[in-house]
């Protein structure tokens, strides 16, 4: 604690201003030891287990399901018997009032859920409280608003549900991507079989609680825990009609390539390596922020995260001793303290790759700084990382590296910046910063990026659609365009 200073006729103050920690109670948390699968609105014992952990501490935080092709086929067989039997021929109206529900829930429970978001996967508490619980309750609330009205949505073309919805999720933002999954795919009338990240089951597992105090039909919703077999079963399954995945590029094109000429429908979001491009005529305090957010935000553990800064040559200097500065504030550790800007790194095996990744921008010959912290010795870190004289061609310039690091490039024009903007395999999201409308709107149209911010960064909104290019993958989630891909329009 901070000693007060009461020497003096002054009012008592603060003798330091050293920091003090604020932690978030876990007690709000009540965790089972065992988890089962989620199957039919019971929970099943599944054959295999394994551990979750916490990655800031690495103790272990509940024991819970690997499923088996055979789990994985009851869920899609309850999930198929519900879509048969009622929820897909219920008026859009009565699937509104059980999607309301479960929103109102998100944001009553939200508390609970957001320490467990960041005890299972790392994340500072202030993130999952003012980003991923509203968020995810604020998708359940926008689909919900569209459950009644797909034909306002898709006029004279007679929207129906798909069927069976088969949805693997990544462990970045697991009850968000969670949301965007589920809520789209119920306001159309179908059922989901959802497989979690295997290193952060436990907010999707929580969410079981939600769908059953929402009282939502059983097997409606069936969650099955497991590493990639699972998600790969989930795949291949034969009752499944659509899949939708967000994950890495490589595993996506596993899975195009097995979904071909199977008639399932396909959706993917997968890895990014995005722009961050900086004009000269911009608000350069405003920029840095912006810079801090798109890289440092969820330890960069962002899709659509703005790993390459472009700054234009004329304000090259300034533009990174102001970021240097702005980095050494950033406080890196325990994700449950209030005040954690940068917390822990979801797993080793991330961990490892940032690290590998790193090792290669140095061995390249670009210049690295990091702030001067003290990481904790247990658990996973990695200090925010700025690389300077990075060339396109480096590894890091190229490859998606999902942690706290940042390239830094220069341009001099704008077709300059356009040109070295695009020069990626990815094509997910961009940002610009200028004072000029009409530069936002020329770059906007020249950028290969499904989103684009202008003088702002990592902005969501489940009205606004979210998704990529090239090897981005396709399709859309969020606004009127990610109700499509859980929609046929035949007959
Ligand atoms: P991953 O693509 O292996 O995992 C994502 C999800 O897919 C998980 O639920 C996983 O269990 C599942 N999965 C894995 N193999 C599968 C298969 N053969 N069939 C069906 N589902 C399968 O990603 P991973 O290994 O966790 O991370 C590797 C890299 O991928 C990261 O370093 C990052 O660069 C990128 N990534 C990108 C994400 C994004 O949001 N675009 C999210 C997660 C990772
Ligand atoms: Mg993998």
């Amino acid at each position: 604690m901070t000693e007060i200073d009461r020497s003096g006729d002054h009012t008592p103050v603060p003798a330091d201003w050293t920091y003090a920690p604020a932690p978030e109670s876990r007690d709000v948390v009540k965790l089972r030891e065992r988890y089962g699968l989620f199957v039919g609105g019971k929970w099943i014992e599944p054959s295999e287990t394994y551990e979750t952990i916490s990655p800031a501490t690495e103790e272990t935080l509940a024991v819970v399901g690997q499923a088996s092709a055979a789990d994985v086929d009851s869920a899609v067989t309850a999930a198929r018997e519900a879509f048969a039997n009622g929820w897909s021929s219920l008026p859009g109206s009565e699937r509104a009032k059980y999607m309301f529900r479960i929103a109102r829930i998100l944001q009553e429970r939200a508390r609970e859920f957001a320490v467990l978001e960041s005890l299972n996967g790392g994340k500072p508490i202030k993130e999952s409280r003012d980003v991923d619980l509203p968020l995810a309750a604020a998708h359940f609330f926008y689909y919900a608003g569209w459950a009644d009205k797909l034909e306002y949505a898709f006029p004279n073309r007679r929207p129906k549900p798909v069927g069976v919805a088969g949805q693997i999720i990544p462990w970045n933002f697991p009850l968000l991507m969670l949301a965007w999954k589920i809520a789209p795919a119920l306001a159309c009338g179908n059922t989901v079989v959802l497989k979690p990240a295997e290193t952060t089951p436990l907010t999707a597992l929580l969410f079981c609680d939600v769908l059953r105090q929402a009282e939502l039909p059983a097997g409606v919703v069936n969650i099955v825990t497991g590493d990639g077999r699972t998600g790969a079963a989930l795949v291949e399954h034969e009752g499944v009609d659509k899949i939708a995945f967000t994950g890495s590029t490589d595993v996506g094109k596993a899975i195009q390539r097995r979904l071909a000429g199977s008639g399932k429908k396909l959706t993917l979001e997968l890895g990014g390596k995005a722009a961050n491009i900086v004009f000269d005529d911009c608000a350069l305090d405003q920029a840095v922020e912006g810079i801090i957010n798109g890289i440092y935000f969820n330890q960069g553990h962002v899709c659509c995260a703005g790993s390459r800064l472009f700054a234009q040559e004329s304000i090259y200097e300034p533009l990174v001793d102001k970021l240097k500065r702005r980095l050494e504030t950033l406080r890196v550790g325990d994700p449950l303290d209030k005040n954690t800007d940068v917390g822990a790194i979801n797993s080793a095996m991330q961990l490892e790759k940032i690290q590998e990744l790193v090792e290669s921008g140095r061995a390249e010959g670009a210049d690295i700084y990091q702030p001067p912290c003290r990481l904790p010795e247990k658990g996973y870190w990695f200090a925010p990382t700025v690389f300077t004289n990075v060339a396109q061609s480096y590894r890091i310039a190229q490859e998606e590296i999902f942690g706290p690091v940042l390239s830094v490039l220069t341009f001099r024009t704008p077709d300059e910046a356009v040109e070295k903007a695009n020069n990626t395999p990815y094509g997910l999201s961009a940002g610009v910063w200028t004072e000029k409308g009409s530069r936002i709107l020329w770059m906007a149209q020249q950028l290969r990026a499904g989103v684009v911010w202008a003088n702002t960064y990592n902005r969501f909104d489940p009205t606004s659609p979210f998704g990529g290019y090239k090897e981005s993958g396709f399709g859309r989630e969020g606004g009127l365009h990610g109700l499509e891909p859980y929609l046929r329009f035949d007959e």
